[in-house]
């Protein structure tokens, strides 16, 4: 049977692979992402979808609750998939209201809408808010701590994190209070195309070709659970599918790596695409691997992070054993596709750094 997704965020880097994904996968099922377009809403990386005509986009604001009741309404929206948030911890640290405003009070008013009109006006609870959430939520772990698994007490420590944790036991309180069918998914780093490049991976390739430092907080030794982005998609999908209602389901990589370790990976990476394809060196000139150096001289060690969580790592045994989640690319190919991606996207990237994204940059790494 068709469908209709309302997808929250869906001109972000989750939201547009999962509207890509989804057109892609269900033929006859229609997409409506509902999109702010804030500094990290990118309209131009809907390209591909808005040549579907079963994709339409709408620019407004999860808070205003009018405007969603009306899309639930007149677009017969079955099911919403919530990836809409402020979701940079290092903004978190420097101005967290937004991330309250958005995150919480955002999270809440979409909740609202969806009682009102599914609960209360249709009287049908079989649709499905699905909430994208993460895995810092749980907060942080030493060497020997076993994985965040469903049961790990929250213990947010950024006011990215807090304000998802918020959003997430709201979520869980609109099931158990309302009976709001919900399903909610914790998920590790992801990377990919159409990532913004304020995150590690995307900010290091940018780097790396434009010959500028790349910034290691602290001692480098934080460990992340790196997914690539479609594995996520992926994960949602069998949630919003086959997920028991009002459940939680945790999507990993089982990837651990060290920031450094990334780094200099990906630092490895380019030098052998540039000893590859010889044209790299004229169109980035400034790329270490252009003059004759290794990338990884650029690794510039940096002030932490204020609170940086030293360890995330995911046990996605319950979505593995219940709904047959599994990742299916390998890290040292997904990294690659990544990287090939942003070779072959300059302009999008481009783009996106002749925007606040710079004024971001100046602010945070000095100009
Ligand atoms: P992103 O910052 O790239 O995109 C967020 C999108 O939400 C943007 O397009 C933005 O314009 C939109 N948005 C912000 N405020 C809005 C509002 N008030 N109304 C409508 N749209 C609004 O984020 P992302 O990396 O794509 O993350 C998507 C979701 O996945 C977030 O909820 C995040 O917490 C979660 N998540 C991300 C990761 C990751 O590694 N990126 C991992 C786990 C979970
Ligand atoms: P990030 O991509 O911001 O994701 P998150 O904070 O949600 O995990 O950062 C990933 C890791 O990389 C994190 O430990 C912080 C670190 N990091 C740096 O060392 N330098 C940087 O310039 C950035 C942006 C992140």
């Amino acid at each position: 049977m068709s469908k209709t997704l309302l997808v929250t965020g869906g001109a972000g880097f989750i939201g547009v692979n999962f509207c890509n994904y989804w057109l892609k996968k269900y033929p006859d099922d229609q997409v409506i992402a509902l999109d702010i377009l804030s500094y990290a809403g990118n309209r131009h990386s809907l390209e591909q979808a808005e040549k579907n005509d079963r994709f339409s986009f709408v620019k407004g604001d999860i808070l205003d609750q009018s405007l969603v009741e009306t899309l639930l309404r007149e677009q017969k929206v079955d099911d919403i998939v919530h990836f809409a948030a402020e979701s940079h911890v290092d903004r978190s640290i420097t101005g967290p209201d937004q991330f309250l405003e958005t995150n919480i009070i955002g999270t809440h008013s979409l909740l609202k809408a969806a009682r009102q009109v599914w609960l209360t006006e249709q009287a049908d609870s079989t649709h499905r808010f699905h909430h994208v959430s993460t895995d810092e939520v749980y907060g942080t772990l030493t060497a020997d701590d076993p994985a965040f698994s469903e049961t790990t007490a929250y213990q947010p420590n950024s006011p990215y994190s807090a304000s998802k944790a918020a959003s997430d036991h709201m979520v869980r309180a609109y099931h158990h209070t309302y009976g709001l069918d919900v399903t909610t998914s914790n998920c590790s780093n992801n990377y990919g195309p159409f990532h913004f490049p304020e995150k590690l991976i995307p900010l290091c390739i940018i780097n790396i070709l434009s010959g500028k430092p790349l910034p290691i907080y602290g001692d480098g030794q934080q460990i992340r659970d790196w997914l690539y982005v479609e594995d996520h998609c992926r994960g949602i999908d069998l949630v919003l599918t086959n997920g028991r209602a009002g459940e939680t389901y945790n999507i990993g990589g089982n990837n651990e790596k060290a920031n450094i370790d990334l780094v200099k990976a990906l630092c490895d990476l380019v030098d052998a695409r540039f000893a590859e394809q010889t044209d790299l060196k004229q169109r980035f000139p400034d790329a270490p691997a252009s003059k004759g150096q290794a990338s990884d001289s650029l690794i510039t060690y940096v002030a932490d992070r204020p609170g940086h969580d030293r360890r995330y790592a995911v046990d996605a045994s319950k979505a593995s054993n219940e709904l047959g989640y599994e990742p299916q690319e390998s890290f040292e190919n997904a990294l690659g596709k990544t990287l090939d991606w942003y070779l072959d996207n300059e302009n999008w990237w481009r783009t996106v750094l002749d925007g606040s994204y710079r004024d971001w940059i100046d602010e945070q790494y000095g100009s």
